[in-house]
Parts: C-alpha cells; structure tokens; sequence
C-alpha cells in the first residue's frame, strides 16, 4: 500500500481528500492543528483505514524536517504528497498589515516549499513521486481585496511548474489544484448557517454551474493527478471551479 502525505489535512479539502485516498492509500494527515489532525486520524482508522496523524507547521522548516522524517519511519516511504495547507486573509492592499502579508506567502509559498524540499531527496532515491500543491482559481487571476492571496496562490503554480521541469527526470510528476469556491470552514471564515446562507446564494450567483464546489470535488482531482491515470500530466493546474474562471 503506498503512503500519501497531506498537510492541512484536519479539515476541509484535505479531510475529504483523506478521507478519499484512505480507501486505497495509507494516509499521513498533518496539520498545525494536531489535536484535529489526531482525531481525523483516529476516525478513519475506525473506519479500518491506515491513518497517521502529526502536528506541524509548514512554515517552519524544523518541524517539516522532523515530522517528515516520522512519517517515513511510521507510514512508509511517502509516495505522494498533497500540499494544501493555506490560510485566507482579505484586506485591501493599503489597509494589509506586513505581518499579514508574510503570513500568506509563508503558508502558502513557503510551505509548500519546505514540503516539497523535505520529501524529494527520498523521492529522488526512489525516482518515484508525486507532488500535488492546492492552487486556485486566483493562481491564474488577480483578486480584489485578495492581493496577498491571488500572489501566494499564484507562486505555487509557479513553483510547481518549476519543480515539474526540474524532477521530470527522475520520474517525479508536480501539478497543482486550483479550485474555485468549495464550501469549507475557510470559505465560511467562522460565520453561522444563519449568517452564511444568504450569502451562499449570492455567491453560488457568481459561479456559471449555480452553485459552491463540495470539498469531495476537489479530492477527486487530488485523487486523479495522484494516481497513475495522469501518469504523462506534470506541471498543471487543473480546475475544479464549476466554470468561475476559464482560461
Ligand atoms: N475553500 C475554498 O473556496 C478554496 C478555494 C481555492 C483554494 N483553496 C485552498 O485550499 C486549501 C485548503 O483550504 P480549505 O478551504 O480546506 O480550508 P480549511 O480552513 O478548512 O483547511 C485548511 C487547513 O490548513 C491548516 N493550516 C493552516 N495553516 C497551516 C500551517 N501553517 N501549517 C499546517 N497546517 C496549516 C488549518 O489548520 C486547516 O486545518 C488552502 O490552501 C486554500 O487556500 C480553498
């Protein structure tokens, strides 16, 4: 049974996607919120699954390091890795804090920096991987009072373009994940069903299919770029975005 590595992997699309990849893969869930990551864990071992659960944060290289080299000690050599953790924080560009503005290029490009550097030598070794780093629609477009975010998002496609041509000798394959709006945790940013249904139908307006992506929808393109049927795709971003977006 091969070993998947997911970060952000306590909630949203990295909980679906799990819980997704738990069916055949033996799943290694991380996420800086260890007591969440720990109880996904243990809910999807009750399931009968093989699931792994370490707390850490992907901006900091020692606790990537360290959990890393866990993970291949408990679950195996890691196949595949799911670079999804990500933070959202919106303010027009002259109101942005700089401590905001590192905060989101850390998470998001330096963290799916540091994964990658902490898994690829033993990929390397084994000429045998897959990287998969969760974009967005705002990889290819600007977003207004998302600046910050549009730039990280739009780096990890670079990075995993980069990392494609740079690994594509050993047998290593990049691509990213660019969804357009799935219902998470993020996307509802802690309002109430009270608070959040009104605006979901003026949302799901703006989305030529009508309505908001399920996290399920993104894990099933995670799961595809994983597995061999994309075995010849390296270095894309594929959509699953209900058409907010084309280009
Ligand atoms: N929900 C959307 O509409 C949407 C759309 C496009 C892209 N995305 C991206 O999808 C990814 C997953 O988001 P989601 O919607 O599932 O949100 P979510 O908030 O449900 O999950 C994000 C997870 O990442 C973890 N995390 C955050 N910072 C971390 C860090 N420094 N180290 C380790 N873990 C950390 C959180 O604890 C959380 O469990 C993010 O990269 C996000 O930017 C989301």
């Amino acid at each position: 049974m091969k070993t998947v590595l997911i970060t952000g992997g306590a909630s949203g699309i990295g909980l679906a996607t799990a819980r997704r990849l738990a069916r055949t893969m033996r799943v290694v869930i991380v996420d800086r919120d260890g007591a969440r990551a720990n109880e996904a864990a243990r809910a999807l071992n009750a399931e009968g699954a093989s699931a792994f659960a370490y707390a850490a944060d992907v901006t900091k290289s020692d606790e990537v390091a360290a959990m890393m080299a866990q993970a291949a000690r408990d679950a195996g050599p890691i196949h595949a890795i799911f670079c999804n953790a990500g933070v959202s924080i919106k303010q027009p560009v002259h109101k942005m804090s700089e401590a905001d503005w590192d905060i989101m290029i850390k998470t998001h490009v330096k963290g799916v920096f540091l994964c990658a550097k902490a898994v690829l030598p033993q990929m390397c070794e084994r000429r045998d991987g897959v990287i998969v780093s969760t974009g967005s629609d705002y990889s290819v477009c600007g977003k207004a009072d998302g600046a910050a975010y549009a730039a990280a998002k739009t780096a990890i496609y670079s990075l995993t373009k980069s990392l494609a041509l740079e690994f594509a000798p050993y047998g290593i394959r990049c691509n990213s994940v660019g969804p357009g709006p799935i219902e998470t945790p993020m996307l509802l940013a802690g309002r109430t069903e009270e608070e959040w249904a009104p605006l979901r139908a003026a949302r799901a307006e703006r989305v030529p299919m009508g309505r908001l992506g399920r996290p399920e929808e993104v894990a099933a393109v995670v799961d595809f770029l994983i597995s061999d049927r994309s075995s010849y795709i390296t270095g894309q971003i594929i959509h699953p975005n209900g058409a907010q977006i084309s280009w």
